[in-house]
């Protein structure tokens, strides 16, 4: 985590300041631009670990309907374990000079699950080794975030990145204090490495190309913030790379053209959050042709996207890429999909090239 810059201030009209960090290595902005010079990385190659955080939509439905709606807190609810994964997203890009960098997003949700789906990529080596250079998480949900052990129990000082709106039980799971029985999620494992916690006016640039961007909203569940990592290949554009994706696709695309110099659309990986759970609502319409809108060239989509959004945005012309039977090789299997003509999500084991 040498070369970095750590952008404050970024502001809807643009940039309200530059800032250079204490503590070496942090690089300020310029205090007259306008949008934020992320710099240019040379490709980018997303691996799915796993984006079945939970095997069976109306199960995990049924979870949050017992306990008593979306309002209540994820860590008071006693989650179905058969029933839960986890997402995870390996990212690895090359540098315009030819350096490789490894960033791990997100740890999952059951340890023994991440265990398995670390072990099957190859994750568990890579941090075992100190090949992966940061963790990002995207946000504080059981799903992307509860599995921190099964990480830090191969990395315990791996730098992290994340937003600055967790609530104590996420800090506390963070420090290796916290067990939750009821919910079943606990880390005894203290994170001892550097944290760069973001605020919604930051933009942290750790390396040429490459940036993640929190947004401060509100999301089910009792949760706050969350950010998406966004990658500047030269030649091609931009990358999104998200974990749910609260902030909304549209949202995210439209702050990148925004606040990202030389915004050229390219991609978009993850979860985007529309139709999680296989409902459907004519707004989800509506996204459909606002994404359309940006000319992507390249949209792998899984986890809470919605088969059935990626199945029509892939109908009306949205470049979806289509997974492969990877996934079958995994020991628990989605519903999701499930008996559908083409394979509309990158699933376990899946990997795209920007
Ligand atoms: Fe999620
Ligand atoms: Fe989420």
């Amino acid at each position: 985590m040498k070369r970095r810059k750590f952008i404050k201030g970024m502001a809807a009209a643009g940039l309200a300041g530059g800032l250079t960090m204490g503590g070496g290595g942090l690089v300020g902005m310029a205090k007259a631009a306008k949008k934020a010079d992320i710099g240019q990385c040379k490709s980018l190659k997303v691996t799915c670990v796993s984006e079945t955080s939970w095997f069976d939509s109306p199960t995990m439905l049924k979870d949050i309907k017992d306990a008593g709606g979306a309002m209540v807190s994820h860590y008071e609810i006693p989650w179905t374990q058969e029933n839960i994964g986890g997402y995870s997203a390996l990212i690895e890009v090359e540098l315009l000079d030819g350096t490789r960098k490894k960033i791990l997003l997100d740890p999952g949700w059951r340890q023994d699950w991440m265990d398995y789906v670390f072990a099957k990529s190859g994750v568990d080596k890579m941090l075992d080794n100190r090949e992966i250079d940061m963790l990002v998480l995207s946000h504080e949900h059981e799903d992307h975030y509860w599995a921190l052990k099964s990480v830090l129990k191969h990395h315990q000082d791996i730098p992290l990145v994340f937003p600055n709106t967790f609530y104590p039980e996420g800090k506390l799971l963070m420090e290796g204090k916290y067990k939750n029985d009821l919910a079943k999620v606990e880390n005894d494992i203290p994170h001892t490495g550097e944290r760069v916690e973001l605020g919604p006016n930051d933009l942290y640039n750790p390396y040429p190309g490459v940036a993640v961007k929190m947004f401060d909203i509100p999301i089910l569940l009792r949760v706050r913030g969350e950010q998406n990592l966004f990658f500047n290949v030269k030649d091609k554009g931009v990358v999104a790379v998200t974990g749910c994706c609260h902030q909304g696709v549209l949202t995210m695309l439209n702050w990148a053209r925004r606040n990202i110099d030389g915004f050229k659309p390219y991609g978009v990986y993850g979860g985007l959050h529309i139709a999680a759970f296989e409902n459907w609502d004519p707004k989800f319409d509506d996204i459909i042709q606002g994404v359309k809108g940006f000319g992507l060239r390249k949209v792998g989509c899984n986890h809470c996207t919605g088969w059935i959004w990626a199945s029509k945005a892939r109908a009306q012309g949205v470049p979806i890429v289509c997974g492969t039977e990877r996934y079958r090789e995994y020991k628990t299997l989605p519903t999701t999909g499930k008996g559908a003509p083409e394979n509309v999500y990158l699933r376990n084991g899946d990997v795209i090239e920007f």
